[in-house]
This record gives C-alpha cells, sequence and structure tokens, in this order.
C-alpha cells in the first residue's frame, strides 16, 4: 500500500476541524465528497487570472478559458476510457444526465408498448425520469428485483429482457446498499438481446477504476461533486452512434449551427447537447478532481476503502440491535443501517453532536426502505480521506448512544 492517507488529508483542509467542540467525522462523502485544495484553487486562479465565456470569445482569456475547458473534456476521455471526446457531455450533473437521456433516447427510440428495465435499488434520479418518458411515449417501466442481501437478481433478466425491452438502467454502485453490480455482465448480456444499458456511476467513479469500452456500457453517468471536485457539473458519455441519432435535450446558445426563424440546425457532438453557458469554472475545475484522482493508484482506493468496510462493518456488528442493509461479498464503502427500537434521526442528530455526520432519512431511494420496510435509515459512506482512528470515533459515539437511548 503506498497510499498515504495522513499526506491525502492534507489536501482536504476543511477535515481538519472541529464542530460542536469535537473533532469532525465526515462519514457522509456518498452524499457529497469534501472538494481537493487543487480544485478549490484552480476556481480562484481561474477567477483571478483568466475569466471569460468559452467557444464565443475573440479575445485572450475567453480563449484561455475555452482552451482549458476543452483540455477537461480530452481529460474525463482519458479517465473513462472513451474512445473519443464527441461522447463526452458536460451537464449539471448525474440527475441531468439522466434526464438528457430518458428523454433524448425516449424521444429517438422509445415507442407505445416499449420496456425499461430499472433495477430495484436505483437512486430516484434513476427513476423518475425513466417513469416520466414512460408516461409520454406510453411506455412501461419494469424493475429488476435484489434479494435480502442487496444482490441484483440479473437471473431474472432472461425473462425480464423481451423483444419490447429498450433499455436497462442500472446503478454501477447502489447508494443504499453499496453493492457493486456486475454491470459488465449485464451489459454483456442485455447486448445480445439488442438492449442498450444505462449505467449510474455516480457511487463508483472516485471508488473503483471505470472503463466505458471495457464495460461496452452504451451510457455511463456520474457528478463531479462525489469524487473530489465541484459540484453543479455532471459527465454524460454516451456511444458516438447513439449520441448521433438522439435529438437535443435543451435548446439555445451553443448547441445550433444555424438559426433562421424558418428552421434551426444543429451543431456536432457534443455541442449538442450543451445548450447555453456552462458551468466554466466547475468544469475546469472539475480537471483538477481528475487530476487528483489519477494521482491515486484506484486499486489502491478500493483496497483501503474495503478495509474501512471491513473493519466498520466488523464493529457494528458488535452492537446489539444491528441492522445492516446490503451484506454483499461485493460491496463499496457504504453502510446503511438501523438499531432496533433507536429512531434513525434521533441516532443521527445525536452523532452530529458528537463531531460525526452522517446522512440519514430514504436516501433517495423509496423502493429500497420499502423493500427492507424501514421507514427511514442511517448511512456512513468513506472516502479515500476517512480513516481507521474515525471509525473507532464513529463506533465509540454509537456505543455511548446505543447505551443511552435503549
Ligand atoms: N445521491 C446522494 C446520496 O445518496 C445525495 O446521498
Amino acid at each position: 500500500m503506498t497510499l498515504d492517507i495522513a499526506r491525502i488529508r492534507k489536501d482536504f483542509p476543511i477535515l481538519d476541524q472541529q464542530v460542536y467542540n469535537k473533532p469532525l467525522v465526515y462519514l457522509d462523502s456518498a452524499a457529497s465528497s469534501q472538494k481537493a485544495l487543487s480544485v478549490l484553487k484552480k476556481e480562484e486562479q481561474l477567477h483571478l487570472e483568466y475569466y471569460g465565456n468559452i467557444h464565443r470569445g475573440a479575445h485572450f482569456m475567453a480563449d484561455q478559458a475555452t482552451n482549458d475547458f476543452e483540455a477537461v473534456r480530452d481529460l474525463t476521455k482519458d479517465l473513462l476510457g472513451a474512445n473519443s471526446r464527441e461522447e463526452i457531455i458536460f451537464t449539471k450533473g448525474t440527475t441531468e444526465s439522466i434526464n438528457l437521456v430518458a428523454f433524448s433516447f425516449g424521444e429517438a427510440f422509445v415507442n407505445a408498448g416499449d420496456e425499461i428495465i430499472v433495477s430495484e435499488m436505483e437512486h430516484h434520479a434513476n427513476i423518475v425520469p425513466w417513469q416520466l418518458m414512460a408516461a409520454r411515449k406510453g411506455a412501461k417501466i419494469v424493475v429488476l428485483p435484489f434479494d435480502d442481501h442487496g444482490r441484483l437478481e440479473i437471473e431474472k433478466l432472461d425473462e425480464l429482457m423481451t423483444s419490447k425491452t429498450k433499455l436497462i438502467a442500472v446503478a454501477h454502485v447502489a447508494n443504499t446498499l453499496g453493492t457493486i453490480n456486475p454491470v459488465k455482465q449485464i451489459i454483456a448480456k442485455a447486448h445480445q438481446a439488442g438492449v442498450k444499458v444505462l449505467v449510474d456511476g455516480a457511487q463508483a467513479i472516485s471508488h473503483l477504476k471505470v472503463d466505458v469500452q471495457d464495460l461496452d456500457a452504451d451510457f455511463y453517468v456520474f457528478s463531479a461533486h462525489k469524487m473530489y471536485g465541484p459540484n453543479g457539473v455532471g459527465v454524460l458519455y454516451g456511444k458516438k452512434e447513439l449520441l448521433n441519432q438522439m435529438p437535443p435535450y435543451q435548446s439555445g446558445g451553443e448547441m445550433i449551427s444555424e438559426v433562421t426563424f424558418q428552421k434551426t440546425s444543429f451543431n456536432e457532438l457534443p455541442y449538442k447537447f450543451e445548450a447555453g453557458t456552462p458551468n466554466i469554472t466547475g468544469v475546469i475545475a472539475f480537471g483538477e478532481a481528475i487530476r487528483y484522482l489519477q494521482s491515486l493508484a484506484m486499486d489502491e482506493v478500493a483496497a483501503y476503502e474495503h478495509q474501512l468496510l471491513e473493519y466498520a462493518t466488523q464493529k457494528m456488528n458488535e452492537i446489539p440491535g444491528m441492522l445492516i442493509f446490503g451484506t454483499q461479498k461485493e460491496k463499496s464503502g457504504v453502510i446503511t443501517f438501523n438499531i432496533e427500537g433507536i429512531h434513525p434521526f434521533d441516532l443521527g442528530t445525536m452523532l452530529d453532536k458528537m463531531g460525526i455526520a452522517v446522512r440519514t432519512g430514504r436516501l433517495c431511494a423509496d423502493p429500497v426502505m420499502d423493500h427492507f420496510q424501514q421507514p427511514a435509515t442511517i448511512r456512513v459512506s468513506f472516502a479515500v480521506y476517512n480513516t481507521l482512528e474515525e471509525i473507532d470515533q464513529f463506533i465509540e459515539a454509537l456505543k455511548k448512544l446505543v447505551a443511552m437511548l435503549s
């Protein structure tokens, strides 16, 4: 292991502070990770030195900003192992990326009576856009279930996929259960039946090595804010031949080629899908987040986070009444749980007062909550900057609170 976690923590100065006079233990990176210092510095440098609107200006600063912005497209292409830069569309986040595909793929390829398969463990962002599209097109949503360990029952795809199936929408890593889904296998199965696959990579991209060509994903989406980058920036990777056949999602400046009052023709990829002035600052700063991730060996990041996961899981299981939702072996650094007889909001609020930042609630995944019949849960999630000592602090706080509230 060559990862130097103490060194890494210095790149996230926000972590080194006290809240309520207690050392901060940030265990909510699945909601949003903290931003690397190089990301914050890039935002400042852009605004102090060379900010200008991109693709439009005939001046030095606009050119420099455009070059930096487009360089991030190349960086993103390399990060994902994509075939070409035209396949990288910048959006404002995973949610917008999925909405774009649901709308635009729906317009191009989905007809009345068609079906979209959505896994039961999806975040609402990978359910609702498909429902809205299905309602518009007269199509149907079919659910691919998971078992009580949080394993996606992919063998059921054989019966669920029919000649009407157009697309499968599935998380690479589930935000609640932490399950790492066998997306390569799902995609291979889907492609045999001529079905396309959208992979929600929001919880995977900063934890696993992703290669979209190796996966053969048709669409792969994620957000910068969960990968040590800025919020308000997302990526849609899509295969060029599909994106070329899909109509624009939003319209306005930049996505056009020519406009008259009679007719408008559209720009080429990727600009066809990037209407209006984009998040210039965010995308340029996102480049630093990619560079940061690339400076870490992803297999070591995954191994280290797995160590955190196993250590925390083992300690948590020693606490009486502990219920962990999602117990798959192939799991990322996310633990969603409840303790019998204790309300998750009470526990979450009191953990906060002890300096431990966790997420509580339904985690934007009502179907998962319903599967386990939980009104709400607590979630801890790890990133590369978390430590075993922080897990000890969390466990100690949890034990104290359980003794108090039971
Ligand atoms: N999708 C984010 C989460 O899982 C907000 O917390």
